[in-house]
């Protein structure tokens, strides 16, 4: 299976992805959370994206494909993979072909989370993440409770908001998202290999859309 997943800011691509990766086997590949671990670590790259980041801006292209090359590279992601918020221009998906054919492994489909803007707005103004574990939650529809559990903070979370979830900078990433990402919907319409979801329901439900797009159900 490998699958990439385009949206809005906000329009659910993480959560499905995880949703993805429990039924399927397959990892998801973030380039939002591979970079945010990255200005986390402190690293060159991360200090380099982190400016970009925070203005609601794309990281630039030779970045980004360079480890986004590593990661599908990995032993891992040989049996297939969830792109979670790759590609997210033109540029990008043509290297991704390129790359793709060179390892004669051809993507299967892409699935756009289709979203109003007012709603993607309040999912990112609402979204909260656990500083210790990394769970994702909104204060409007999922709350921290018991099926919140894990191994690192049991049941007690420490929430934070992520930068570019403040609002003036929601502005900028989907300014961003109109110019740069959403000509991706065109091209790989082009290719055969879109397929739309309407992401306006509560997480299963959703869930249950992307499954049937993704094997034509
Ligand atoms: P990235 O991390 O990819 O952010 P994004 O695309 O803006 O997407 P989000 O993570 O904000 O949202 P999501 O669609 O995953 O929604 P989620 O499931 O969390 O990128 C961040 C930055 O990194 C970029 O701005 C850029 O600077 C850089 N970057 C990343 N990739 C790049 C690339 N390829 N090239 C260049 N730069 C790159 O859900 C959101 C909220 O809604 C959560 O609180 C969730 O609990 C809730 N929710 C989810 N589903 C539902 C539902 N069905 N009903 C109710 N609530 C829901």
């Amino acid at each position: 299976m490998r699958i990439v997943l385009v949206g809005a800011p906000g329009s659910g691509k993480g959560t499905q992805a995880q949703l993805l990766v429990k039924a399927f086997g397959v990892p998801q590949i973030s380039t939002g959370d591979l970079l945010r671990e990255a200005v986390a670590k402190g690293t060159d790259l991360g200090f380099r994206a982190k400016t970009a980041m925070d203005s609601g801006k794309l990281v630039d292209d030779a970045t980004v494909l360079g480890m986004i090359r590593e990661r599908i590279g990995r032993p891992d992601a040989a049996k297939g993979f969830i792109l979670d918020g790759f590609p997210r221009n033109i540029a990008q998906a043509e290297a991704l072909e390129k790359m793709l054919e060179d390892l004669a492994t051809p993507l299967d489909s892409v699935v756009l989370l289709n979203l109003d803007l007012g709603i993607l707005f309040k999912r990112l103004t609402g979204r909260r993440i656990c500083q210790d574990c990394g769970q994702v939650f909104n204060v409007y529809s999922a709350a921290p409770g018991a099926a919140a559990h894990s191994k690192e903070c049991g049941d007690t979370h420490r929430l934070i908001q992520r930068p570019d979830d403040k609002e003036e900078v929601i502005g900028k990433r989907l300014e961003v998202y109109e110019a740069q990402t959403k000509p991706l919907i065109k091209y790989y319409e082009a290719a055969g290999l879109l397929r739309i979801v309407d992401a306006d329901a509560d997480v299963d439900t959703v869930f249950k859309r992307v499954e049937r797009a993704v094997f034509k159900r």
